[in-house]
């Protein structure tokens, strides 16, 4: 790529005008360089442009047809290509000004504007400065540039985005899985965080046991038998708490009521003993305890749902402790990925409930010193919005209370979805890091504009033309939001290689 891009012709505020020079390509999105006088940097964002000329007046306008034809070709090319050659006619890019370097390397934010004519050139590696925030210690991509992918890596801050929860947002297709791999990937070169996948269509673990550092790194938890790859998820019956039992299922009035009087008359020994007592008795041991009759059907509803977690989650009186070995994995900073494939809605409701609020409970329960020597811990739902959409999130769920609290303890979400205008406003809003692939729908893409803490409303040409494996990566602290290309998983494994 040609690195003389054009010239400055207006400056207003953060806004700047450039003709681009001849034969040069600048496209919507791109980062641009604007030399200014005393050497300082001024870094701008192409949002627009307009094709201005002398001829486009009316009049011109009028002068140019009359050189066509009746059906609109050219009687003399050569001569229509001289009115509308040389600098009768410019193409003109209308830029914002992100933030300017002084002689020093210093970074700020806009202050003053650069001066008329001085020159537009595109980005290179001695930009440092601005390529340093811009790279963060997660590396995902490459800065794209237009049209252009620059050899310039791309990526976040793992102590500044995991705690304040990242969304990734993407039509089906758009790469919102190879980021995760590319994602994971990163933060197991790196150790220095903890991830937790629940894979719900076990997609992940061949890329991630391709990582250099996956025997170190990487564990992986089925409820099938142990295997080459995969260890089994047990739990045990005071594992299962209330909490993932309702997520799980619709259940009415009466049976909630239940479900809580069974576990503060039993306590931990509740899911035990309501699998292993007939309904008659358990009727009777509640009516002995808390005065009221439950019918018979209210409790066997429960006692099935019970029964089917069971066998599907492995519930039983265990010696291992895998749930604790899980989370011990996550504190010390490893990639841990539960596949979910093999489950129903059911199990999977209640095992991703369970295991998120073991951790959020776990870590809530450390004090600030020993929270300092644990790893930040990142959660990846995908398909959030069965989780966290408007309705659900009324509930307080789990996945809710993270969103709203985790940051405090070092945890955080990653809430992937395709559609992410059903997702709760209040969860929207919560997210500080934006991953936004290509999204089909205009509704999709308002719903983010509104939400962003980052004003990405300049931005919307570029995210209307996203293609698969290119993204906007909009953080708090980034000073504005970057175009990616995203690795793919395969060539980012290469690209450690070297
Ligand atoms: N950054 C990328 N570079 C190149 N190809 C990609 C990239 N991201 C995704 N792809 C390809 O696009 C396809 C769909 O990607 P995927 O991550 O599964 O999308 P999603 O999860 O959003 O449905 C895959 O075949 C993948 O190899
Ligand atoms: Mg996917």
């Amino acid at each position: 790529m040609q690195e003389y891009k054009g010239r400055l012709t207006l400056a207003k505020g953060t806004y700047v005008e450039f003709v681009v020079a001849p034969d040069e390509d600048v496209d919507f999105g791109d980062i641009l360089a604007v030399e200014g006088k005393n050497d300082d940097i001024f870094y701008i964002r192409v949002y627009d442009f307009k094709v201005k000329s002398r001829w486009s007046d009316l009049k011109g306008v009028g002068y140019l047809m009359s050189k066509l034809d009746g059906e609109g070709k050219a009687e003399n090319q050569e001569e229509l290509d001289f009115y509308l050659g040389g600098n009768h006619t410019v193409k003109v890019g209308m830029a914002e000004q992100l933030c300017y370097a002084n002689a020093n390397g210093d970074l700020f934010n806009p202050k003053t504007c650069p001066d008329f004519f001085c020159e537009v050139r595109a980005l290179r590696k001695e930009d440092a400065i601005l390529l340093a925030e811009l790279k963060g210690d997660l590396e995902i991509g490459l800065l794209k540039s237009g049209r252009a992918i620059m050899d310039l890596p791309v990526g976040i801050y793992g102590n500044k985005t995991i705690g304040e929860h990242i969304g990734v947002f993407g039509t089906t297709g758009s790469g919102k899985s190879n980021l995760v791999k590319v994602l994971a990937g990163s933060i197991a070169t790196n150790g220095n965080y903890g991830v937790l996948i629940f894979d719900v269509h076990n997609e992940y673990h061949n890329a991630l046991i391709q990582h250099p550092r996956a025997k170190e790194k990487v564990f992986i938890y089925h409820t099938g038998e142990s295997n080459g790859y995969a260890k089994q998820l047990k739990l045990d019956y005071s594992q299962l708490s209330i909490e993932a039992i309702v997520s799980c299922a619709n259940f009415t009035e009466p049976q909630l009521d239940a479900l809580f009087k069974l576990s503060t008359v039993w306590q931990d020994k509740w899911l035990e003993y309501i699998l292993n007592y007939e309904v008659e008795d358990i009727i009777e041991a509640l009516k002995e305890e808390t005065g009221q009759k439950f019918q018979s059907r209210t409790i066997s509803k429960i006692k099935s749902i019970c029964w089917n977690l069971k066998q599907e989650l492995n519930i039983n009186g265990y010696e291992e402790d895998v749930l604790k070995e899980i989370i011990n994995k996550l504190e010390t900073g490893n990639i841990v990925l539960v596949e979910m494939k093999e489950i129903s809605n059911l199990g999977e409701y209640a095992l991703s409930t369970l295991l998120s609020q073991a951790l959020l409970h776990y870590y809530t329960c450390k004090t600030e010193v020993e929270r300092e020597k644990t790893k930040t811990v990142l959660i990846v739902l995908e398909e959030a919005h069965r989780f966290l959409g408007k309705k659900s999130h009324a509930n307080n769920n789990i996945f809710a209370q993270l969103v709203s609290e985790a940051r405090k303890f070092n945890l955080g979400m990653c809430v992937i979805d395709q559609q992410p205008r059903l997702l709760a406003d209040q969860v929207l809003s919560q997210l500080n890091t934006l991953f936004i692939l290509g999204l089909a729908s205009k509704a999709d893409r308002s719903k983010l504009e509104s939400m962003s803490r980052k004003d990405i409303l300049k931005q919307r040409n570029e995210i209307k033309n996203l293609d698969c494996g290119e993204m906007i990566a909009a953080t708090n602290y980034m000073r504005f939001a970057a175009p990616v290309k995203v690795y793919k998983y395969e060539d980012y494994l290469e690209h450690l290689s070297h």
